[in-house]
């Protein structure tokens, strides 16, 4: 381990889902209020931190490649290891990498500034003690955000889906108090973000007190943030069938701000599956809840997870999953193949689905939901609609933002980062949409 200067520069790598990204950009506050500047592109930074995701497979190895190429040469920057790979493997990476100067959890990180002043004295250190909520007093205040900003606003998981190791590395559900809450969205506005999107593992289940010290749930915290002048989209994710409640459905139906997208995993249309996976819920009920979601927000855009291959499913369970698939008509969705992780239930169960029938089911249903995508969004195709500038695109003159339902939308015209603009969109394609700019809804 490099142990003699302090580091000048730094560059955070997060892999992964939003709430690392969110954690990601934590420390790489704390590390500017430490007197370290990221390191400029294409450049070696002297202190790299690997936020890491263990959700899926090979997490570890891949941890350990990137540790190579980092030290590759006579490369010797200081490597502190981050996120859930760390909080997982944490005492067998400083065992096995002994380039690694720092180990820290995700619930731990506001101790990195510490432990650089350690590792730069050579000592190393692994910190995954998970203290709920200790983090949130400590950080520094949010500075320099985009348009769009991400707010944690709470943590972990208690629903134990047999296939999930992510009860084990973010631990137990935890809600950050509302004041907390509406104080950094303050600032996140303040500092330029026009857009929130309140992450959690499940965050839906999300509950506090508000400034009266009444209980409210999720739709409370959003009913307050879109008091916020300034703000304009509010968005959060992702949510757990089993938290909906009443009020966050309506709250789709009454609450401009509040974006009509909603991204609700089912993982399976197999009942059987669904039961094996622990997820609670049936294909009918999580149906009969986005019935419901549509009833308020008719033209609500649906987005879901999936897991192909769990062990024991078989064609027919798999079949279910299509139907599924062809009876909500998603927006948009994300799909993997089962991927056993080490600690959970699903790892040591029997009937493991063979690799080429996982490779087949998962091209079937991507190409199911690839061809729903299409067809989302050439239903807005022709339409005028508003569009949050997020940054420039490739082409000179071009723009690249997202609509209300979360499609990616180029267009071309005189505007600027933050904008929200009308724009009319010309044509659709699987992954975006292209339009000309009609006019800037609020400068
Ligand atoms: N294998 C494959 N996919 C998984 N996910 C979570 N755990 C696993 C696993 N062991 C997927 C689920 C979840 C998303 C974040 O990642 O679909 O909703
Ligand atoms: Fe994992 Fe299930 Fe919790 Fe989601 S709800 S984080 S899939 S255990």
């Amino acid at each position: 381990m490099r142990n003699s200067e302090t580091p000048k520069t730094y560059r955070v790598k997060s892999f992964g889902c939003q709430m690392n990204v969110y954690d990601g950009e934590r420390m790489a506050e704390m590390l500017n209020d430490k007197g370290l500047s990221p390191a400029a592109e294409g450049d070696d930074a002297d202190l790299v931190v690997l936020n890491t995701c263990h959700i899926r497979e090979k997490a570890a190895e891949k941890v350990y490649s990137d540790i190579g190429r980092l030290t590759k040469g006579d490369k010797n920057p200081m490597i502190a290891v981050a996120g859930c790979v760390a909080q997982a493997e944490g005492e067998e990476i400083m065992a096995r990498a002994p380039a690694v100067g720092m180990v820290v959890g995700p619930q731990a990180y506001h101790r990195l500034p510490d432990m650089l002043d350690r590792a730069v004295k050579g000592e190393r250190g692994t910190d995954t003690d998970m203290p709920a909520n200790a983090k949130f007093d400590v950080l520094p205040q949010r500075r320099r955000v985009g348009p769009s900003a991400f707010l944690t606003v709470q943590e972990g998981c208690d629903k134990f889906c047999t296939y999930c190791v992510v009860p084990y590395t973010r631990g137990a559900e935890i809600s950050r108090p509302f004041t907390d809450l509406v104080t950094e969205a303050d600032r996140l506005v303040a500092n330029g973000a026009r857009e929130i999107t309140l992450l959690g593992q499940n965050v839906n289940a999300w509950s506090g007190e508000d400034a009266t010290g009444h209980e409210i749930g999720l739709d409370g915290l959003i009913r307050a943030l879109a008091a916020l002048p300034d703000l304009e989209r509010i968005r959060y994710t992702t949510s757990h069938p089993n938290d909906m409640s009443e009020g966050l459905i309506a709250a789709h139906g009454e609450v401009d701000k509040l974006m009509p997208y909603l991204h609700l995993p089912v993982q399976s249309g197999s009942d059987r599956i669904l039961k094996a996976m622990n997820r609670s819920h049936t294909t009918q009920s999580y149906l009969k809840l986005l019935d419901r979601f549509r009833k308020v927000r008719p033209d609500i855009a649906l987005s879901g997870d999936f897991i192909v291959g769990f062990p024991g499913e078989t064609g027919k369970d798999f079949e279910q999953t299509l139907k599924l698939v062809d009876a909500v008509g998603y927006a948009q969705a994300y799909s993997f193949k089962y991927s056993p992780r080490p600690g959970t239930p699903a790892a040591s169960m029997d009937n493991a689905v063979p690799k080429e029938v996982m490779d087949e089911r998962l091209q079937r249903l991507q190409a199911a939901l690839n061809r729903d995508q299409l067809a989302f969004n050439q239903r807005s195709q022709g339409q005028n609609c508003d569009v949050l500038v997020e940054r420039q695109g490739k082409l000179p003159g071009q723009w690249l933002g997202k609509s209300p339902w979360l499609q990616s939308v180029f267009f071309t015209g005189e505007a600027a980062i933050g904008d929200m603009v009308r724009v009319h969109l010309a044509q659709a394609g699987p992954n975006s949409l292209r339009g000309e700019l009609k006019q800037t809804v609020a400068a």
